[in-house]
């Protein structure tokens, strides 16, 4: 973020607005570094993990690759959440459930929840229930406890504890309240989740947060709830509409409206409206089928279907060149080598696969392969993604706070003539997908299948490979 850009943009904004760049001295905001886990199969682990609710089985997670130290009760039971835009409940195991009291248990490195040794526990409800289109899941009790988090302590924070579940991982839902598991499951009234209790206390000025992921190649990133940090992106921030589902703001859905590569803006398709939802939870992005077959030919990737993923030379990411998704005319390039991730190792080398997945028909979905290219931030008071490219790797910090009202994202304005609306049909169902205009061997066919698996050797009999075990590994869950 550059001054010239700052004080451009201050002009630009109404005289309100401009006030949003000054500075306190302690913002209320509350800044979280998270860190990346390296996950050994994306692939299987958003096939695990969707909700059932939003999307088909092949496509699922809720898996996040990003977490963030917390703790609940008192005295404090350590956690380790993952972050993800794309659900809307806090939730633990219970330290007692089947799952994390069995010997060799996968709970320790998420943490567990025991309300019996909290003095500030509190029962809600019963009505805890989620779960994932492979039958896994969680279920058990609402409780409200205190919730520490990000050097503040939050009192009387509502979470679900999972007395029985089949899934080891804490999950930090930060998505619309309407999207809470009491609220489209048991039918009972929106409690504050996490960002909208923040914002009920004051401790930050409005329902909105900031996120950066940062490079592959970097470990950590920062959640920002409250907050605007100008030095992790470039350019300026432009605003977009959230896309109403049947009506309702109820997930981050954007218009992506064409897409090229290389920076050849809308060489891929250009005036065609893709519904597109931001998972922060999501390792993927899943993007139509036929877009996906002629990247597939392109990116000379093998598509396997027993594994769901397409695996390419590792070489493919020191190419140059990108991947450019354009929103009512904003712009993120992808950088190739962030397209490119290393799933495992076959006699001590790297095995890649494309962090691009087909769509099928559930609605597409902008995962963590293009987040990280993007500084996003959510307003869910005003219904607005702000998006800018992301500044890779940036040291420097200078944190504005977000205000309530409709300008309050600071160095953000809105985008003109931004599509608005289009059909997301239930579930998380869509159809058809935009005219590739792009040439790659069976681009224009019209067959929805994917390419053929293409028989790797070494994911062959046994699974013996240490690529393909480490690949398996995760099926078990
Ligand atoms: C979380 O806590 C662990 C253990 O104390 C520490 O190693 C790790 O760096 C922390 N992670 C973050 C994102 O703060
Ligand atoms: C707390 O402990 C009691 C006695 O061991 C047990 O009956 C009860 O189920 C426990 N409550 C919770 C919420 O774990
Ligand atoms: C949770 O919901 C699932 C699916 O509706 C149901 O099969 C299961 O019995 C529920 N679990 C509990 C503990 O209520
Ligand atoms: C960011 O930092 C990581 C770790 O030091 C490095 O590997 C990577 O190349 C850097 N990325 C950019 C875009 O500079
Ligand atoms: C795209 O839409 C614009 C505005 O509706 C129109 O002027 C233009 O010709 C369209 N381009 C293509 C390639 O269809
Ligand atoms: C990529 O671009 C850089 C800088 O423009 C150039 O030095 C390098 O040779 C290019 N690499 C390839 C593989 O094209």
């Amino acid at each position: 973020m550059k001054s010239s850009t700052l004080a451009l943009a201050a002009q630009l904004l109404s005289s309100v607005a401009a006030f949003n760049l000054v500075q306190r001295e302690n913002p209320r905001v509350l800044n979280l570094d998270i860190q990346r886990r390296h996950v050994i199969n994306p692939v299987a682990r958003d096939r695990l993990r969707r909700r059932q609710k939003t999307v088909q089985e092949t496509l699922d997670n809720l898996e996040t690759l990003y977490f963030a130290n917390a703790s609940l009760g008192t005295p404090e039971q350590k956690l380790r959440l993952h972050i993800d835009t794309g659900s809307s409940d806090l939730w633990a195991n219970a330290a007692s459930s089947q799952l994390c009291s069995s010997r060799g248990s996968q709970c320790a490195d998420s943490g567990t929840y025991d309300a019996n040794s909290s003095s500030t526990y509190e029962f809600v409800n019963s009505a805890f229930n989620i779960s994932y289109v492979d039958g896994s899941g969680a279920a058990g009790d609402y409780a409200k406890d205190t919730l520490h988090f990000g050097g503040q302590e939050i009192k009387g924070m509502q979470f679900g504890i999972g007395y029985v579940s089949s899934s080891p991982e804490g999950i930090l839902g930060i998505g619309y309240t309407i999207n809470e598991v009491q609220v489209n499951r048991a039918g009972l009234k929106a409690y504050p989740n996490l960002p909208q209790l923040l914002a009920d206390n004051g401790n930050i000025n409005t329902n909105a947060y900031s996120l950066w992921l940062n490079d592959l190649d970097a470990s950590t990133g920062s959640i920002l709830f409250g907050g605007v940090d100008t030095e992790k992106y470039t350019g300026q921030l432009s605003k977009l509409p959230i896309i109403r589902e049947q009506g309702v703001y109820a997930e981050f859905i954007i218009a992506l409206t064409s897409m090229g590569m290389n920076g050849k803006a809308g060489s891929l398709f250009n005036n065609d409206t893709v519904p597109v939802l931001l998972d922060s939870g999501s390792s993927l992005m899943y993007l139509p089928d036929n877009l996906v077959r002629s990247l597939y030919s392109q990116f000379s990737a093998q598509y396997d279907s027993t594994q769901g993923a397409a695996f390419v030379d590792c070489g493919l990411a020191d190419q140059n060149g990108s991947l450019d998704f354009s929103f009512s005319g904003v712009t993120i390039s992808v950088p190739m080598n962030e397209l490119v991730i290393v799933a495992g190792y076959q006699r001590g080398k790297p095995v890649c696969i494309l962090g691009i997945g087909p769509a099928g028909d559930s609605t597409c979905v902008l995962g963590d392969t293009f987040l990280r290219s993007a500084y996003v931030v959510y307003d869910l008071e005003n219904n607005q993604i702000a998006l800018a490219q992301t500044n890779f790797n940036a040291t420097k910090t200078s944190i504005q706070e977000i205000q309530s009202g409709s300008n309050g994202v600071p160095d953000a304005s809105g985008v003109a003539n931004a599509v608005s609306s289009v059909a997301v049909g239930t579930g998380g169902a869509r159809n058809g997908g935009p005219q590739i205009s792009a040439t790659g061997a069976g681009a224009q066919s019209t067959g929805a299948a994917m390419p053929v698996a293409t028989p790797h050797p070494w994911l062959g009999a046994g699974a013996v490979v240490a690529g393909a075990g480490l690949l398996m590994g995760f099926n078990g869950l």
